[in-house]
C-alpha cells in the first residue's frame, strides 16, 4: 500500500470509500507484475509505460473520472466499460493488465481509424482519472464510483440529420415491409463521409414504445428480466436454450403457454465464460451433448432431451484464439455429424494479420472434427461471423452473418449475410465487397484481389447483423417457407442509427438470395433517437412463431402470425 491509499484509508469515513479505497489498492497491486511481463499495449513507447499516474488509487478522481467517463465512453465502451457491439471492454482484458501510462499514451492519441476517438482535448488531469476510474472498474468488488445522474449526454439525436440517400438508410425510414437491397456499385469512397461516434445509450423502454411488425402479425413479450440475453436456440425436443453472455449462465425456456409465456424456465449451465454459440449434438431427435462457444474454448455438457440443468460436468473440447476483440462463438455442426463449425471473429477493426500475430485463425470459420481434432480453416477473411452461422436446411449449404469494418464513413462497409463456399475468401482487412481495397492496406496482397468474394446480400453498413435462423415453421404464410430472418443488433459507427430491427432476407423458395432484405420488426429507436432495445438472437419455435433475444431492454420478443 502506498502512502497515498493508506492515508485515505485513514481518513475516509464512509464505508462506500474504505472498501472502494482497499478495492482500488487489490485492483492496481494486482496488476503490478502482469505489467512487466505483458507486450505493450497498443504499441506504447516505453517512456510512455513508466509514466505514473498520479491520481492511481485516488477515491476522488475516480469519482470524477466515472463522470467523464459516462459523457465521454459509455456511449461506445458501455455504461460500465463492459463493451458494445464491436467496441472492446474495459473493465476487463488488455485494459486492465496494461500500464496506466500506456493507457494514458493510447487514449491521448486515440486510433481513429479503427473508430476509437483522440482524447487530446480532455486535460490531462481528466484522462488520469477516467484512467483511475477504469482500474477501479476491473476489480470484483463493487461499490464502485457511480456517474452523478445526468452526467450522460443525452443519446445523439439523428432526427435533425440530413435524409439518408438510398439505398442506405437509418431508423427514421426502417418500416416492416419495405424492401431493400444495395448493390456494390452503390458504394461511397472510403472516408466520403467521417466515421462518426454515435454508439446509443439504451434507456428503459417507454410505456407506449412496443416493437411493430407487419399487418397480420404481432409482437407479444415472452421473457422479461433476463441479464443480457444473446443467442437463442430451438433444442430438438422444442426447448429453447438461451445464452446469457454476461453473467455466463446458459438458460432453458420451455413452452409457450397463456400470455405467451414460458411454462418453466431453468438454468442450464452457469459459470461460463461469456457463452454464445450452443448447438446440439449428434444432430437429430436424440442428441448427447449440448455443445456451448465461450469466447476461448468450445465446451460441452451430456444432455438427453428434457434436461432442464446439465446432468454432468462440462468437458473441454477445443481452444479456440482469444485475445480481445470480437467475443462471440457461433457453432454448428453439419448434418451428417461429421464436422464441427466454429465462427471466430478479428481480434480488431483491421489489423494486418501478417504482422499481427493476434489475429492468426481470427475472422475465420474454423472447422473441426466433433472432439475437437483436425482444425482446418473452413473460410476467411470474413471480419466477424461469430454473431451467426446457420445451415440452410434447404440446400445444405452454410450462411452466415458477419459484421464487416468500421472507421471508412457513414455508407461503408456493408454488412452482410451470405453462403459460405469452403475454402473462399470474403477480403478483411486487405480487401472488402470483391476487388476494393481497404485504404488502410494499400499495396497489401494484389493476388488475392480476384479470390474476394462478393456476399449475397448486402446489408447496411455498421448495422451489426448477429444472429440468423431459417423459416421452417408453418405459422407464417408459405411465401415466408425457407426465408432467412436475422437480428440486427444496430450501428454506433454512423451518424444516423441503422439497424436496431430485425429482417426477412427471402430465398424465394430457391434456396438462394437475390440481394433483397425486407424491414420485418422495427421500434428499437423512438423518434428522437433513443434506443431501448436491441435484438440479438432469433429462433423459430416448434409452433411457427418467431423469437427474438433483445440485450437492450433484457427480454425475449414473439412474432406470431395472426392471420390477415
Ligand atoms: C466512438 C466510439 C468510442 C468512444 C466514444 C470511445 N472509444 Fe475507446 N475505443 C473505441 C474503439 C472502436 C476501440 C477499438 C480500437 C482498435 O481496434 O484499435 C477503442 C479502444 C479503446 C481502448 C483500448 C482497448 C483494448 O482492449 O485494446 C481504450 C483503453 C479505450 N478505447 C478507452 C476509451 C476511453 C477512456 C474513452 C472515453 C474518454 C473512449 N475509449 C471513448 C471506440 C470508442
Amino acid at each position: 500500500m502506498d502512502a497515498a491509499s493508506s492515508a485515505s484509508w485513514k481518513s475516509s469515513k464512509s464505508a462506500f470509500f474504505v472498501s472502494l479505497s482497499v478495492f482500488l489498492f487489490v485492483a492496481i497491486g494486482a496488476c503490478l507484475p502482469i505489467k512487466a511481463q505483458t507486450a505493450s499495449f497498443h504499441n506504447a513507447p516505453a517512456t510512455a509505460e513508466q509514466t505514473k499516474n498520479p491520481y492511481a488509487g485516488k477515491h476522488a478522481a475516480a469519482q470524477a473520472g466515472a463522470n467523464l467517463f459516462a459523457r465521454h465512453c459509455a456511449s461506445c465502451h458501455g455504461p460500465s466499460g463492459g463493451g458494445t457491439g464491436n467496441i472492446p471492454a474495459l473493465a476487463k482484458g488488455p485494459t486492465q493488465s496494461a500500464a496506466d501510462g500506456a493507457i494514458f499514451w493510447f487514449i491521448t492519441q486515440g486510433d481513429p481509424n479503427n473508430g476509437m476517438p483522440s482524447w487530446s482535448s480532455l486535460q490531462e488531469q481528466q484522462r488520469w482519472q477516467i484512467i483511475t476510474y477504469l482500474k477501479a472498474l476491473g476489480g470484483t468488488n463493487p461499490p464502485l464510483p457511480k456517474a452523478k445522474i445526468g452526467a450522460a449526454p443525452a443519446s445523439s439525436s439523428a432526427d435533425t440529420a440530413a435524409p439518408p440517400n438510398a439505398p442506405f438508410t437509418d431508423y427514421r425510414l426502417e418500416n416492416p415491409g419495405t424492401v431493400r437491397k444495395i448493390t456494390v456499385q452503390d458504394l461511397p469512397q472510403p472516408f466520403a463521409t467521417k466515421s462518426a461516434n454515435n454508439g446509443p445509450k439504451v434507456m428503459a423502454r417507454p410505456n407506449d414504445a412496443w416493437p411493430k411488425t407487419l399487418p397480420g402479425f404481432s409482437v407479444q413479450q415472452y421473457a422479461s428480466g433476463l441479464n443480457n440475453p444473446r443467442l437463442i436456440v430451438t433444442a430438438p425436443n422444442g426447448d429453447f436454450f438461451v445464452a446469457e453472455s454476461e453473467p455466463g449462465d446458459v438458460k432453458v425456456f420451455r413452452g409457450i403457454i397463456g400470455d405467451a409465456k414460458p411454462q418453466q424456465v431453468e438454468t442450464f449451465a452457469m459459470g461460463l465464460k461469456r457463452p454464445y454459440g450452443i448447438a446440439f449434438y449428434p444432430p437429430g431427435p436424440d442428441p448427447q451433448w449440448v455443445y456451448i462457444g465461450t469466447v476461448g474454448a468450445v465446451v460441452r455438457f451430456p444432455y438427453q432431451n428434457g434436461d432442464l440443468k446439465a446432468r454432468g460436468p462440462q468437458q473441454h473440447i477445443v481452444d479456440v484464439p482469444d485475445g480481445g476483440g470480437h467475443w462471440t462463438r457461433s457453432v454448428q455442426f453439419t448434418a451428417d455429424g461429421k464436422k464441427m463449425l466454429v465462427a471466430v471473429g478479428s481480434g480488431s477493426n483491421v489489423d494486418d494479420p501478417d504482422t499481427t500475430p493476434g489475429e492468426k485463425n481470427r475472422a475465420d470459420i474454423l472447422e473441426f472434427d466433433p472432439d475437437g481434432s483436425e482444425m482446418s480453416v473452413y473460410a476467411y477473411g470474413i471480419r466477424n461471423a461469430g454473431g451467426g452461422i446457420a445451415f440452410n436446411p434447404a440446400t445444405g449449404e452454410l450462411w452466415c452473418s458477419v459484421n464487416e469494418r468500421d472507421g471508412l464513413g457513414d455508407n461503408l462497409v456493408p454488412d452482410y449475410i451470405t453462403h459460405v463456399q469452403k475454402g473462399g475468401f470474403y477480403g478483411w482487412p486487405w480487401w472488402y465487397m470483391g476487388g476494393n481495397q481497404d485504404p488502410r492496406h494499400v499495396g497489401k496482397h494484389p493476388e488475392l484481389k480476384d479470390k474476394v468474394i462478393t456476399p449475397d446480400v448486402l446489408l447496411q453498413p455498421h448495422n451489426a447483423s448477429l444472429e440468423i435462423a431459417f423459416y421452417e415453421g408453418k405459422q407464417f404464410p408459405a411465401e415466408y417457407k425457407g426465408d432467412i430472418f436475422a437480428s440486427e443488433h444496430g450501428s454506433w459507427n454512423k451518424s444516423s442509427r441503422a439497424g436496431y430491427e430485425v429482417i426477412r432476407v427471402p430465398l424465394h423458395q430457391t434456396g438462394h438470395a437475390s440481394g433483397e432484405y425486407e424491414d420485418f420488426v422495427t421500434g428499437f429507436v423512438l423518434p428522437n433517437g433513443n434506443v431501448w432495445g436491441r435484438p440479438v438472437g432469433i429462433t423459430v419455435a416448434p409452433d411457427g412463431s418467431l423469437l427474438v433475444t433483445d440485450d437492450g431492454s433484457n427480454s425475449i420478443w414473439r412474432v406470431v402470425y395472426t392471420g390477415k
